[in-house]
């Protein structure tokens, strides 16, 4: 009889996931011109939510035109973005015989203009049939530069895009190696504009793509080492950052910090933070970020259990002296480091004061539950857990104590 055995474990196969080349820095936008020539495009859509009050989309439509690249817009996106609008867009993108998109903004733009290359691969069909992993089933050929104007999303980066479908009201979260962007452009002077309460709810959002990315029960290594920078760097900038805008060295900070968290979570996946937000995101429209800030501590609070040498690094990276520590105590620590960076920035809302009641709850726990990003969640849900990390997400506080 052999003794030859594969030892079974719950994921015993990791990926790493391909990024793009990105360019990083004060000015980088200035390059988008050329980023854009060098993946072919020649007449662009930029999709972006519109950026009011920024001057950003003259700036970037002005740089592209002067590498002599026809500019068309669409500035419809909106947060949480919508099946319609992705319709909407590729329309323009058909009506002006686009060649590729430009999208400026946020992860909302980035994964609405995403969804345009997936629907126009596709000849039109409609993106509410591409819910889940690798769904294309044609090449993505129409090349996408990505300019990030948040610090939070890693969207620039990732493989994901996540889409409402106003049909069926929850967000489809599709995972595609094919939708990547082609170039990414991530930079500091594009971010100096977003106001203080943006500046927490993003960065709040990388916050959590990196602790998930961390704690991950996928746990590709690689992803641990990004994920732990990204929360020193978010540590030691996000509050600067919110607290003046003009910071320079904070947005830089923050700039490289979200685009490490979102390496971090482009390959070790996400958690039940993330399935919750989308859930609140889809059926009240609630910020994503926001919502990220909410669910975090008490989400983690939970999940401590599954793996407390985690949670001491994260700790250690939080700044936290844990040297005379029991393990749980750094583990607690941590949260509790979470629980106090929210509220320095200002995030005291709760799931009840963005709308939720406990009637809701047996609606949103199986979409919770389906959401792709639960398979990364490290300690095991059921929906009675969901539930119960609903309600201490409605609590007072919602810092999962009770
Ligand atoms: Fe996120």
């Amino acid at each position: 009889m052999s003794s030859f055995n594969i030892a079974s474990t719950e994921f015993p196969l990791r990926n790493f996931h391909a990024t793009p080349r990105a360019t990083i820095g004060w000015g980088a936008y200035r390059m988008a011109g050329e980023e854009a020539k060098a993946i072919g495009i020649k007449n662009a859509l930029i999709v972006s939510s519109g950026l009011k009050g920024t001057g950003i989309l003259d700036e970037v439509a002005g740089v592209l035109k002067a590498a002599g690249i026809s500019v068309s817009i669409y500035a419809g996106v909106t947060s949480n973005p919508k099946d319609h609008e992705v319709h909407a867009a590729h329309k323009v993108f058909k009506q002006n015989r686009c060649d590729g998109v430009v999208s400026v903004g946020g992860g909302s733009s980035h994964d609405c203009a995403k969804a345009v290359r997936i629907v126009d691969a596709h000849d039109g069909q409609s993106i509410r049939e591409f819910n889940g992993m690798c769904t294309t089933k044609k090449p993505i050929t129409v090349p996408q530069l990505a300019i990030t104007t948040t610090a939070g999303t890693g969207s620039e980066t990732s493989w994901a895009a996540v889409i409402t479908d106003t049909q069926k009201m929850y967000k489809m979260v599709i995972f595609d190696p094919n939708i990547i962007s082609s170039r990414a452009i991530v930079d500091p002077a594009l971010m100096r504009t977003m106001p203080p309460y943006l500046t927490a709810w993003t960065g709040m959002d990388a916050m959590t793509h990196a602790v998930e990315a961390y704690v991950s029960r996928l746990g590709v290594r690689t992803s641990q080492g990004l994920g732990l920078h990204a929360i020193k760097m978010i540590s030691r900038g996000l509050r600067d950052a919110y607290a003046n805008p003009t910071n320079a060295e904070a947005r830089e900070n923050m700039a490289w910090a979200q685009y490490t968290a979102g390496h971090a979570f482009n390959s070790a996946g996400l958690g039940i933070v993330h399935s919750m937000a989308h859930t609140l995101g889809a059926l009240f429209d609630s910020p994503h970020g926001q919502c990220n800030a909410i669910g975090l501590v008490p989400v983690e609070r939970y999940n401590m259990v599954a793996c407390p040498d985690k949670f001491r690094d994260i700790a250690e990276a939080m700044g936290v002296d844990t040297r005379g520590m029991t393990t749980w105590k750094a583990a607690e620590a941590a949260v509790d480091e979470l629980e106090k960076l929210r509220a320095d920035l200002g995030i005291t809302e709760t799931f009840a004061t963005l709308g939720l009641k406990e009637e809701h709850l047996e609606k949103f726990t199986p979409v919770v539950m389906q959401d792709v990003c639960t398979l990364g969640n490290p300690r095991v849900v059921t929906p009675d857990v969901v539930k119960m990390i609903f309600r201490h997400c409605m609590a007072p506080g919602a810092n999962g104590k009770s």
